[in-house]
């Protein structure tokens, strides 16, 4: 999953009489999905998304635990809302997410300014706490509200009953088929705050892909901690067959999912790269480490060389394929040695893009009680390594393309005025100069686009022929 730090959901101007409510969002993608939903159950409640906490009738905080700062994150964040609630008594005050699901009742208790706590599998219920807190405070009442219970095949109903609201009208959408992971890798506070794995029903998923196709969606990004552990409790169906059911409804030009496990991947799923044409020719399959005595101390069940021979099999299905992962350095007893492995493991696969991580001990978890941590020095000097090296493959990935013409799906104005950018299908940012009314006409479309530029994170080009 991607592990991006903060994102601001995407928001429109909220009308004369509703209420306004501001989400801050920490995390992963199914963080942001997440924060999307709960919008959209907000809205039965009469609420309309804002883009700052100044002003706001309701605050909530999306939070993850996955690295550490996070908790620290969550209380700095709490005393900047502190002076806007002291102005405005009636504003509710709501932490959800992981570090919610993690410290639950200990936030209610060192933040007085929270109303309401609430785990990742809780939002459904969102308009029902909302109603609570009013109640109690109708009777003069402070409400302190904290749900974090691990219903998710209940929150896959609730997703279900909250119609999608074209709240972002971004092409590219995300839906959740998978929650929680049972692979309990030694770092990883996921299985604690996320539960176990769950899926939600194909009919569920295709329902919701149909609505957001709809709304003028054109791809659909899977979202699972272990995407490629879902299957249809009924009809035993895999990941490749959900894809290529989705594939066939009209008007879904692109499929990809995220995060996969290596020990998850099936024969199915690998060939689907070669034969479902809907299907980006991206795999983001974290490894972690490359030194086997690491990952096994990881419990990732598989070795190097097991991940390995699956991307080659990956890379004969779909010669063209670009990979990603996620690393970890730093893991408690990782030598120098153990480190060098992983940079020749980074150094054989040639990754497209990556991110990297200072091992950050979670408490609860097993690692975190390793007598043989890596002095942070070390860890530091070892990120900036891998990095350095990670964004010098990217640089070449990219650069590989200029004088190619990619099919580029354009989703908004980029930064620099006078530029549209659009997604390639090994998810590089792509930069195109074009004139405002060119803008809305390509926005939301597939277009030919010949790469002219490249650089480590982004690229540019101009609008091809269609026939290129
Ligand atoms: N320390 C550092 N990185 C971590 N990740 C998960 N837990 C930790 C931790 N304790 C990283 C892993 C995972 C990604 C989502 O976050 O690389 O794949
Ligand atoms: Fe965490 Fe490992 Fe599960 Fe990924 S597979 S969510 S790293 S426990």
């Amino acid at each position: 999953m991607d592990p991006i730090s903060k994102t601001e959901t995407p928001t429109k101007a909220p009308q004369a009489n509703s209420k306004r409510c501001f989400i801050q969002t920490y995390g992963c993608q199914m963080n942001v999905y997440d924060s999307e939903r709960m919008a959209e159950a907000l809205v039965t409640a009469g609420y309309e998304q804002v883009e700052s906490p100044e002003g706001a009738d309701m605050v909530i905080l999306n939070t993850c635990h996955i690295r550490e700062k996070a908790v620290q994150k969550v209380y700095s964040y709490l005393g900047r809302v502190k002076p806007l609630k002291q102005k405005n008594d009636d504003m509710i005050v709501a932490v959800a997410g992981c570090v919610a699901q993690a410290e639950g009742a200990e936030i209610i208790s060192r933040a007085p300014i929270v109303d309401m706590v609430f785990g990742p599998q809780t939002f459904q219920q969102l308009p029902d706490m909302l109603d609570k807190v009013n109640d109690l405070r109708a009777r003069g009442e402070k409400a302190r509200l904290v749900r974090t219970e691990f219903p998710a095949a209940e929150k896959f109903e609730a997703l279900q009953s909250v119609a999608r609201k074209p709240i972002t009208r971004n092409p590219s959408a995300f839906v959740t088929v998978q929650e929680g992971c049972d692979k309990f890798c030694t770092f990883c506070v996921v299985p604690y705050t996320r539960g176990e794995e769950v899926s939600r029903d194909t009919q569920d998923i295709v329902a919701e892909t149909r609505a957001l196709v709809e709304q003028g969606v054109c791809e659909i990004t899977l979202l699972g901690q272990n995407v490629n552990a879902w299957q249809d409790r009924q009809s035993g169906l895999r990941l490749d067959g959900l894809l290529r059911q989705l594939g066939d409804i009209a008007g879904v030009e692109r499929l990809r999912f995220t995060t996969s496990h290596p020990r998850d991947m099936d024969d199915a799923l690998i060939d689907a790269h070669g034969s479902n044409p809907k299907l980006m020719p991206y795999l983001h399959l974290p490894i972690q480490a490359g030194s086997d005595k690491i990952l096994q101390a990881m419990n990732r069940q598989h070795t190097a060389a097991d991940y390995l021979a699956l991307v080659r099999r990956f890379r004969q299905a779909r010669p063209d394929l670009a990979l990603s992962s996620d690393f970890i350095v730093g893991f408690p007893g990782e030598s120098d040695e153990d480190f060098d492995a992983t940079m020749a493991l980074i150094d054989e696969v040639k990754y497209a893009q990556a991110y990297s991580f200072k091992y950050s001990p979670r408490p609860g978890t097993p690692a975190a009680d390793s007598p043989e941590q890596v002095d942070e020095a070390v860890k530091d000097a070892r990120l900036q390594r891998l990095k350095t090296r990670l964004a010098e493959h990217q640089r070449q990935f990219n650069e590989a393309q200029i004088g190619r013409v990619l099919p580029v799906l354009f989703e908004k104005p980029s930064k620099k005025d006078g530029q549209m950018s659009g997604r390639s299908p090994y998810l590089q940012t792509v930069h195109v100069s074009m004139d405002e009314a060119m803008m809305s006409a390509v926005r939301g479309r597939v277009l030919p686009v010949k790469i002219t530029t490249a650089f480590s994170f982004s690229m540019v080009g101009e609008l091809a022929d269609e026939d290129a």
